[in-house]
């Protein structure tokens, strides 16, 4: 007798299992996120359904092989949800996290607050883009800003124009430290959430990251900072005085990030704020009237 169609809760309590085993953080959601990404629904319809057709199996088990091999759960679904948008993601761009839609809404607010004050459209800088999903938060989210992102990586940046296709963003390919000079001191936000992994926590980061987001969006020298020195000579030079600048830092960098900026004596308002679970995780500054060029 060849066996019926498979129940739902049992195939998903076999993927959850499989997960665990393999140290997978969240078991559950994810063996529902791909069950539903195989089935084309939502994880919140996967309660309707009793049984798992036959010819959906083999492929699901597949994705579950691939996940207990800690693949992220994003680049087999193929998107990732930002805020209020869904990105394209895959090979060759980093995944964007959670919390990086605190400093997303962070600017949302710092550029919505400029809109209508004066004739002109307020002026927005995401540096080191990835997948463009700061970018294109903005762009969804203040529709009256003018928005430019850039990203130095070939193939992230190629992600990020199919990401950001058709938003009004225009996005560059360079280096965040020489990017804009046509913008120089008439930009009124900046934000980045660059590269801040010190070298030497290389082992400890998750398989996930470590294998498969590109190296050059998570390591940033011996202390992990290089590139936030990087970006506060830039925002100095891309902000109009009292334009402000917000960007993301590992959670034990909750001092020393900060200390960049307040240390060249340019920038006032420095401050740290905390993630949802209270870890630091981004800084704000406001660049100073007297900043000489
Ligand atoms: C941590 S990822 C963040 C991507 C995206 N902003 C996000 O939040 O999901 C950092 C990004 O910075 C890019 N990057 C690294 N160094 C850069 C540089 N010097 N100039 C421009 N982009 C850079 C990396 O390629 C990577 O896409």
């Amino acid at each position: 007798m060849t066996p019926g169609p498979a129940r739902r809760r049992e195939v998903l309590g076999e993927a959850v299992r499989r997960l665990r085993e393999a140290g997978v953080a969240s078991p559950e959601h994810d063996a529902a996120e791909l069950l539903a990404h195989v089935l084309g629904t939502s994880r919140g319809s996967l309660a309707l359904l009793e049984v798992v057709p036959d010819d959906r199996r083999e492929e699901y088990d597949a994705l579950v092989a691939r996940r207990a091999a800690r693949e992220p759960l994003q680049h087999l679904t193929g998107t990732a949800a930002f805020r209020h948008v869904e990105l394209l993601v895959g090979p060759g761009v980093f995944v964007p996290r959670p919390e990086t839609e605190l400093l997303a809404g962070w600017a949302v607010e710092q550029a919505a607050a400029l809109v209508g004050q004066r004739p002109a459209a307020p002026v927005v800088v995401d540096l080191c883009t990835g997948s463009g999903a700061i970018a294109r938060a903005l762009a969804d989210e203040v529709p009256g800003a003018r928005v430019h992102a850039v990203e130095l990586d070939e193939r992230a940046h190629a992600w990020a124009a199919r990401n950001l296709a058709g938003t009004g963003v225009e996005l560059r390919q360079g280096d965040l430290a020489t990017a804009f000079d046509d913008l120089a001191g008439q930009v009124d936000v900046v934000t980045c959430n660059p590269p801040y992994i010190p070298l030497e926590a290389w082992e400890s980061v998750a398989p996930e990251a470590r294998d498969h987001d590109p190296h050059l969006a998570l390591f940033s020298g011996e202390d992990g900072l290089d590139a936030i020195r990087v970006l506060e000579r830039r925002a100095a030079v891309l902000l109009r005085p009292g334009g402000v600048v917000g960007f993301e830092h590992a959670d034990v960098q909750g001092d020393s990030a900060p200390a960049v900026f307040t240390r060249t004596g340019r920038w006032s308002e420095v401050r740290d704020n905390h993630d949802l679970a209270g870890r630091p995780r981004f800084t704000t500054a406001r660049l100073t009237a007297s900043v000489v060029r």
